[in-house]
This record gives C-alpha cells, structure tokens and sequence, in this order.
C-alpha cells in the first residue's frame, strides 16, 4: 500500500475542530459536504469523545470513528486525529476517585468538566496509553491521518496539583534534580527559618504555609509540575511514535502560557500548534499577541500551525465581544504572516448544549446563514491563493528572550522588592518593538542560535546561570546589540541571590553592579534623562547602580531618590554593545529609545505613523510575502514599492501602481499580501512598507 503523503499538507491548512460524536449520524454527511465546498483539508476530531470510545472498561468502540475517517478521507479532507485523552469517563473516575486532582487547600476536584485527572494518577496514565494505543493501532494506517493531536490544551484547568501521588512524584524529582537530601537542603537553603529537613519524606508539595514560603521549593515545585505533565505528554508521544512511525505529532500549546516550559515540550514533538484567541474588544490585542506568535515559529525554528481560534466570540471572558467584520480574516492572516502554515477553528458547528453553546463556530446556530460561515468561505480561498507561502520562514531580526525559570521566579508572592512579572515587562518591550514595525522571534538561553539576531532583548533576566550570561557574551562579543531589562541577574537555578548581587555573572558583561533595588511608590516621580535631552518619569522601578570605568550611561536619573545615578548604560565589547536598563520605562519612552538603539545595530526600523497597521514578511529565499494587515475598524494607506505584485488584494479599491509606488487603501480589518523576489537570504531584510 502506497503510503500517502501525511504532512506538511501541500498547501496552508484550513478547517477546525470537528465534534461530530455530539451530533446525530444525520448531521455528519451534510457537514462534510459543506466542508468540502468550504475547502475545509484539516480537522481536528475526536477531542473529547473518550467516553464514547470507551464507554465502560476495555470495551473500545471505533467503528464510528472509521466510518467518518472514511467518509472524511473519500471528500479529500484530512485529519489531526485527537488521541481523546483530556476528558475521562466518568465511569473511569467514580471507579477510582483518586485519580481527581487535588488543590493546594487539599479540597479534591470533582468530576464534572473537563481535564478531571491528577497528571501523575497511575490509572489515569494506563488508561491514557491503552486508549492511544487503541487509536494508534486501528488508525495508524488511515489515508485520512495527517497528524496525531495529542490530549488538549495540557494545563489548561489542570497542570497542577497538590496530592499524595504528586507528593511522591515531586520527591523522586527532587533527588535526581539535586541528587541527595543534603542537595536539596543545600539548593533551597533550608537553615533560613528552620526549615531543615532531615528525611525525604519530610518534604511535601507546597500546600497552603502559614507564611511565606521558601522561593525554591517554589520554584522546583513549577518545574517539577511542567516536567510531570510533560512526562504525561511523552508516554502518549512513544506509543504514537513507535506504532506509527512517520506520522507527525502534536499537542495544542496556549501561546504565553504561564504554567509549562514549551521550549521542553516543542522538543519532543514533530510540530508546533497553537490555539490563539485575541479578544476583539482589545483594539491593542493584535500586538500583543505577535509575540505569541514570535515564540512557536521560535520554538523549534520552522513553521507553526494555528490549530485553534474563534471564528467570532469565546465564551470564558466577562465580556464576550464578537469579531467586526472581516476581523477573522485579518486575525488569521496576521496568525499565517507570523509563520502559521494554515488557520484553525474552535469549531465546526456551534454546541447547543454545554458550557461552550455561547462559542462562536464556522457553523453558528443558524447555521449555513451565520455570518462566520460567509467570513471563513472568504478566509477559505484567501487561504488557497496564499498556498505558495506555505513552508517559509518570517524575516525578523530582534528576538526576546523566553525562559520560564524567569516566569516562574517572578510570582506575585515571590517576596521580592516589589511586584515584577515577566509577561508585564515582555508585552512592553515587545509592543515598543511592534511599534517600531519588527516581527520578534523568541530565543531559549543557552540553547538557539543568537547570531541570527542583531539585536537580543531580556525584558527582565531573573534567573541568569552562568550558562545563559555565557551565551549572552558570545553574542555581544560576535557584534550582537543586547539590551537587558531591570532586575536581571539576581539569583541563581536555585533562587539564591549571586554572590555580590546582581547582576551575577552579567556583571562582566554589562560592566555594572547593583547595590540596591529601588522600587517606586506611585506617588514617587523619579525623571529619567536621556543624553538626547529627552526626560521621561520612570515606571515602578529604579536601581542604585555603580557603573565601571569602561561603562557609558546613556540615561541618568534626575532627582531625588536616585539624583544623578546611572538609569541605562551601555558597554562596548568586541564587535557588539550591552545595555542595562536599570529603570521602568513608559512606552513613549521606551519606543523611541529602542528605535536609536535598533538602528544603531543596523535594524532596519520605522516609526509607524499607524501602529493598527501591521506589516510582516514570510520568505522562502527566492520569493518574499509581504503581509500589510489593518487590525482598526477604519481605512488605513498602505505604500509598496512600485514593483512588487499583488498576491492577495485587499476589497474595496484595487492598488494604484504609480512610478513613485503603489498605493493601497486597506478598508477595515483589510489586508494585503505582496509578492517580490528575495533580494538577500539574510532573515534581517525587510521591504520598505509606508503605513
Ligand atoms: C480551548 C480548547 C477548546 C475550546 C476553546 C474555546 O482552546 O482547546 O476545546 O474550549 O478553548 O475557546
Ligand atoms: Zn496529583
């Protein structure tokens, strides 16, 4: 038997979740032959369906599903077959209660949504590797397979919890992350506060402490939870892997997501899929999420796929806004301008019934007439005119730096000199770097290859090892321009201030030491003054830095408390330059200096006259897509150069071609897509767009 081609899909991928087990058999064939005149090639099923596959112990019934892979594979529609793990029977449950996970309060979960399991339960774990088993061997061989979808949403309601079995678990991983009782001790500094432990099983899960508590074990216990998922994720990844070999595979990740170390679970599988869900009633949501974005093209280097997104409205914000019109095109578009081969929805056909019958589908309540079925038609043969993009790579030359170590660190209850969280300080670099039309990528420290990058931004380095300060230098010392952010080399992997204190084994590098933290009260007016002249009031955080000899400040605090003390310095070393931004910059400030400082590094920047208007290139090497997208509910005039061509129009008025360039008005939530020969393999280069 001829082996068909499975992925990458010949063209960028277009349909969604698919549920049709909750639907009567009556509805299957009409909603397939309304997928294929949609020009729906992917769907994701059955996600949730385990109780219908086994709807009591070891009785697996399949047939339904093969009878709708075969009628899904004679319309030429493929599938990312969902292994149907997140959601355990109720049967499974109520016959063993302690696989329900437990909080941190100690109350246990009951059954009654979704995600009902502790992620270390050893039944749940049988139970999840017999059923993808089951899946793997009868459908391994399916034409309509392109990928394994597996569970869904790891973490999203569970990727903690706090039970005996966790408890056990946490253990285990403790002696071999620290290799002995006097390790962990040692690592998390018990003798503080009398905390010494002198067996291992003295050690718990961080249950809910008189006090504060201590920030390592803090720390190792996220760690741990990321690890314990993942390990859940990699039993279900070795069967698929070896009982269909060949078949790529993947789970759905949640963009930022606070609680797993994607660059650890990208890892392990074949391809990255991301489920993104911009709220529409955030005219700055668009921005924000690019940088979501810049991570999965980032995570393993290659083209993503936007496995999920509302066509509309979701149903788990207070205020649920649905999209404008034409606001689904522009949001998917913006996902495939950022390295997503395709465009996914929650779901085919709106539930009636559920917590999720107030979710936007393809298919709403009324059906063929909902105005999101119209939206996605049109979506669907944009999709079909951009297949050519399928498969390039998205020039950018900036990267942030993404460590979850970092994210973990900053809790809001971490005892710190005041409140400071990653993803705060990364949406604000990352939306003065936005503004400044540059698609950011995301790099793990140690781990990506920085020298792709002319500039390096760590909005704020926490948790810094020698490892990372190593990497960081090589990359300044190659004549990369590194920019890191305030409170930045404090501690090191245990939580343990560096000796002599920050920034730790940046201090070399940046060429400055800290002698305190200096966070402002709201009331406190600390300027900020440029060498441009340019003056600013500083942002929640300063610091008392002593700067050495070979070390320029570039900003200075004026007044008090900080009178006269450096705020951003700069040192050269070796072909590069490293700047320390000592102090919380608003974004009318940050915006502007970034810009000097990109275009110092050889960025090609420009201050968009329009932040709605985003413009992001995809190249292949010999052809260069360049995607205009308008995210306002009013026209926006877009200027190419006068060469290129048009791939994808956007309504309204045709672009004017005039020897000076060529005009584009872009109505609301419009986009266009323009085509022209690459003129430089460098990822750095990008087209001259005027917004
Ligand atoms: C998540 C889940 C889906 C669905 C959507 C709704 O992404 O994976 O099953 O619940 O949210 O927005
Ligand atoms: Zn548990």
């Amino acid at each position: 038997m001829t082996v068909p081609q499975r992925w990458p899909l010949p063209t960028m991928a277009f349909g969604g979740d698919w549920n049709p087990d909750q639907w009567p058999r009556e509805v299957w064939q009409h909603d397939i032959t309304l997928m294929r005149e949609l020009g729906v090639n992917l769907l994701s099923l059955p996600v949730f369906a385990w109780p219908q596959l086994e709807p009591s112990e070891g009785e697996y019934r399949t047939d339904w599903l093969a009878e709708i892979l075969d009628a899904l594979d004679a319309a030429g529609i493929g599938v990312a077959l969902a292994t149907g793990t997140a959601t355990p029977p109720a049967w499974l449950v109520r016959a063993h209660p302690e696989m329900l996970p437990v909080r941190a309060d100690g109350v246990r979960l009951d059954f009654g949504s979704r995600q009902s399991y502790c992620p270390s339960s050893p039944v749940f774990r049988a139970k999840v590797a017999a059923l993808t088993t089951i899946l793997a061997t009868r459908f391994g061989d399916h034409p309509a397979l392109r990928l394994w979808h597996v569970s869904n949403e790891y973490g999203d309601h569970i990727s903690r919890c706090w039970c005996e079995v966790c408890a056990a678990s946490f253990r285990r991983w403790l002696l071999r992350r620290h290799g002995s009782l006097a390790g962990i001790n040692a690592a998390w500094g018990t003798k503080v506060w009398g905390q010494l432990y002198t067996d291992v099983e003295q050690i718990e899960v961080p249950r809910v402490t008189p006090g504060p508590d201590n920030p390592a074990r803090l720390l190792d216990f996220e760690r741990f939870c990321s690890d314990n998922v993942l390990e859940l994720f990699r039993l279900e990844l070795d069967i698929l892997g070896e009982l269909t070999p060949g078949v790529p595979r993947t789970t759905n990740f949640m963009g930022l997501f606070h609680d797993l170390d994607y660059w650890r679970f990208a890892a392990v599988e074949d391809l990255v899929s991301n489920d993104a869900y911009p709220d529409p009633g955030n005219t700055a949501s668009h921005t924000d999420i690019a940088l979501s974005y810049g991570l999965m093209r980032s995570l393993k280097s290659r083209p993503w796929l936007l496995i999920e997104s509302a066509p509309s409205a979701v149903s788990w914000r207070p205020v649920n806004v649905p999209k404008a019109p034409g606001q689904l095109r522009a949001h998917a578009l913006q996902a495939v301008a950022h390295g997503s081969d395709g465009a996914m929805f929650f779901q085919w056909r709106a539930a009636r019934t559920g917590p999720e019958r107030f979710h936007s589908a393809i298919l709403g309540h009324r059906g063929e007439a909902s105005r999101s079925f119209a939206e996605a038609s049109q979506l669907a043969a944009d999709l079909a005119t951009l297949a050519p993009v399928a498969g390039s790579r998205v020039r950018s030359s900036v990267a942030m730096v993404v460590d979850w170590d970092t994210i973990w660190a900053l809790r809001p209850d971490a005892s710190l000199p005041a409140e400071i969280s990653w993803h705060a300080e990364a949406y604000q670099h990352h939306a003065a770097l936005h503004q400044l039309g540059l698609a950011v990528d995301s790099v793990a420290l140690p781990g990506s290859d920085l020298s792709r990058y002319a500039v390096v931004v760590a909005p704020t380095l926490y948790v810094t090892s020698d490892a990372q300060a190593e990497a960081l230098t090589e990359f300044v010392r190659g004549g990369g321009t590194l920019v890191v952010g305030a409170f930045s080399g404090v501690v090191n992997e245990c939580e343990q201030v560096h000796a002599g204190g920050p920034p730790g084994p940046l201090r070399e590098l940046l060429g400055v030491e800290v002698d305190e933290q200096w966070p402002l009260l709201e009331t406190d007016e600390q300027i900020v003054e440029f060498d441009s002249g340019a003056r600013t009031v500083g942002r929640f955080w300063a610091e008392w830095i002593e700067p050495s000899d070979d070390v320029e400040v570039v900003a200075h605090y004026d007044g008090r408390p900080l009178h006269d003390l450096p705020a951003i310095t700069r040192r050269r070393l070796g072909e590069g330059a490293a700047y320390y931004v000592s102090a919380g910059l608003p974004l009318d400030s940050l915006t502007p200096w970034l810009h000097q400082v990109c275009a110092e590094a050889g960025v090609d920047v420009r201050m968009s006259a329009n932040p709605s208007v985003e413009v992001v290139t995809r190249t292949d090497g010999a052809t260069d897509y360049v995607f205009v997208i308008n995210h306002a509910p009013t026209p926006a005039e877009a200027r190419g150069p006068a060469d290129a061509d048009v791939l994808l129009a956007p309504d309204g008025d045709p672009p004017v071609r005039r020897a000076s360039g060529l005009s584009i008005t872009l109505p609301p939530f419009g986009v266009a897509v323009l085509r022209m020969p690459s003129t430089t393999p460098s990822l750095h280069h990008v087209h001259s767009i005027e917004v």
